[in-house]
């Protein structure tokens, strides 16, 4: 029989800390995960209180005003503001998502903000990456070429070459997708997951790129494609629309293909 253990610090039971807001306005209250590996406590969940009338719509704006004004210590990452970058990916009520363009009025009752699941945490909603980041530089993302570029030229696509590149550029490698999947969760040594099958195809249907025998040959493996049970959940969470579940069958059927 199968036996799991949880991961170190995975049990919170540090001590909440309460943060009260220092107006009357509209308060809404936020359980936010903290943890700290310097202090050497299990990870916690705080309280924070907010006013809305004093702050902007959106989950990070939220955040902000915590740390700017409640808990400087409070850890999160955020860049772009605007959907863009990727970074303040979380889980926010149970769902992932970008704290930059998740409203806060479509969040009920008390907001329970996690990092996103099944990563270890660096501190407080910061995951690491690391492990993604090395799965992604494994599929090899950028053009490959054997022949050479015409003189003076650069490699051409037709419109209708560049349209299949269409819901598969605009991947902001946020990992919503990664970690809402469950056979990422139990498997995420080898598959390879969501977003980075997603960013393989995408140089898969690229019609400049000449290395599609080796790429495919690459993920011919029990593991890191076909682990891959289209569940849905990563078509269902991703913030830009996109759908890696398709992605990833277009891989599979690619394959099938080469075997006829
Ligand atoms: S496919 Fe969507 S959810 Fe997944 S990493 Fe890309 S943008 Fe994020
Ligand atoms: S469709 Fe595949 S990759 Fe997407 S959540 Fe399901 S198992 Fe994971
Ligand atoms: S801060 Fe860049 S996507 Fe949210």
């Amino acid at each position: 029989m199968a036996t799991f253990s949880l991961p170190k610090n995975s049990t919170i039971t540090g001590k909440a800390r309460h943060h009260a807001s220092a107006t009357n306005g509209k308060i809404r209250k936020f359980k936010v995960y903290r943890y700290d590996p310097d202090s050497g406590e299990n990870p916690r969940y705080d309280t924070f209180e907010i006013d809305l009338d004093q702050c902007g719509p959106m989950v990070l704006d939220a955040l902000i005003k915590m740390k700017g004004e409640q808990d400087p210590t409070l850890t999160f990452r955020r860049s772009c503001r605007e959907g863009i970058c990727g970074s303040c990916a979380m889980n926010m009520n149970g769902r992932n998502g970008l704290a930059c363009t998740t409203a806060i009025e479509d969040l009920s009752g008390e907001i329970r903000i996690t990092p996103l699941p099944h990563m270890e945490v660096i501190k407080d909603l910061v995951p690491d990456f690391t492990h993604f980041y090395a799965q992604y530089a494994s599929i090899r993302p950028w053009l490959q070429t054997v022949s050479p570029t015409p003189s003076g030229k650069e490699r051409l696509q037709s419109p209708e070459q560049r349209e299949k590149l269409d819901g598969l550029y605009e991947c902001i490698l946020c990992a919503c997708c990664s970690t809402s999947c469950p056979s990422y969760w139990w498997n995420s040594d080898k598959f390879l997951g969501p977003a980075i099958l997603l960013q393989a195809y995408r140089w898969l249907a690229d019609s400049r790129d000449e290395m599609t025998g080796e790429r495919l040959d690459e993920l011919e493996d029990p593991f890191r494609l076909y682990r891959c049970h289209t569940i849905m959940n990563c078509a269902n969470v991703c913030p830009k629309g996109l759908s890696p579940a398709r992605a990833i069958a277009e891989i599979k059927k690619m394959q099938a293909e080469r075997l006829v």
